[in-house]
């Protein structure tokens, strides 16, 4: 069965005093409520800034299930890139997942697909997992080029991978629409795009590796809307942002199976 994975996004928010409380209330929050136990028994990760990945992992050491992650990476194995952080010092840190292709780094960063396909590659060289992002903007759902965006997405970022490759990777589809507008995606949209997805996967690769891909679901997500989200059969857990900033919040979607 594949892997249910409720995941947070802090994006550039939180001190590090902030960044450790929260995880130390998601700790005892797991203490308490062990995941295997939960029904969907999902996996948690905790992307945070880069500055916070080695004490928040600190924190989180021992609570089972629960991993941190980078929101980003370069592409390069290290050298002269001023303000950039490398893999290296990602796993370094403790992290086991990265973060690829936010919509905020497409469009704030010009991050390519090629660009980010290089940066799956280095991830996965370094044993860490991809979380690879897609997700189109609302003229291109309006214009119905909804599919062929999310297509060209994944496609160029992460078909080139060999069958076995592609089995370490999570996907998250997150409607630019959706981030951050109180505006959800319905849970019929988010199953339509998800099944395509994984239709994606299974032509390209095989029925089995699309049965097992995890792909999670991201936009306005929150305590209220998840279970009706997460109950659809190809949503398998959410990428959120705002709302796993607050514990109570982010504790309550972890149980939203
Ligand atoms: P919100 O949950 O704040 O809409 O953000 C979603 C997101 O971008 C997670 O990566």
């Amino acid at each position: 069965m594949r892997k249910k994975i409720v995941a947070g996004n802090w994006k550039m928010n939180l001190t590090l005093d902030e960044g450790v409380k929260l995880a130390s209330e998601v700790r005892e929050f797991v203490k308490n409520n062990p995941l295997e136990q939960l029904p969907g028994k999902p996996g948690v990760v905790m992307f945070t800034p880069a500055i916070h990945l080695d004490r928040v992992t600190q924190t989180l050491h021992n609570t089972k299930g629960v991993q941190t992650g980078a929101q980003n990476c370069h592409t390069q194995e290290k050298g002269a890139f001023t303000g950039e952080v490398s893999v290296g010092m990602i796993r370094s840190a403790g992290a086991g997942y990265v973060l690829v292709g936010h919509s905020e780094r497409r469009a704030q960063f010009d991050e390519t697909n090629e660009v980010l396909a290089e940066k799956v590659n280095i991830i996965l060289k370094h044993n860490l997992t991809p979380m690879y992002c897609c997700g189109e903007v609302l003229e291109e759902r309006d214009e119905g080029k909804l599919f062929d965006v999310i297509k060209e997405q994944i496609e160029k970022g992460l078909f080139w991978l060999s069958k076995e490759e592609f089995t370490k990777i999570v996907i998250a589809y997150e409607p630019v629409w959706a981030i951050g507008t109180g505006v959800t995606a319905s849970p019929e949209q988010a199953q339509e795009m998800h099944a395509y997805i994984r239709q994606l996967v299974e032509e390209k690769y095989d029925a089995e590796t699309a049965e097992n891909t995890t792909i999670l679901y991201g936009g306005s997500c929150n305590a209220k809307n998840a279970k009706e989200l997460f109950a659809n059969k190809d949503v398998d857990g959410g990428l959120i942002g705002g709302a796993s900033l607050k514990a109570e919040d982010f504790c309550t979607i972890i149980q939203s199976y």
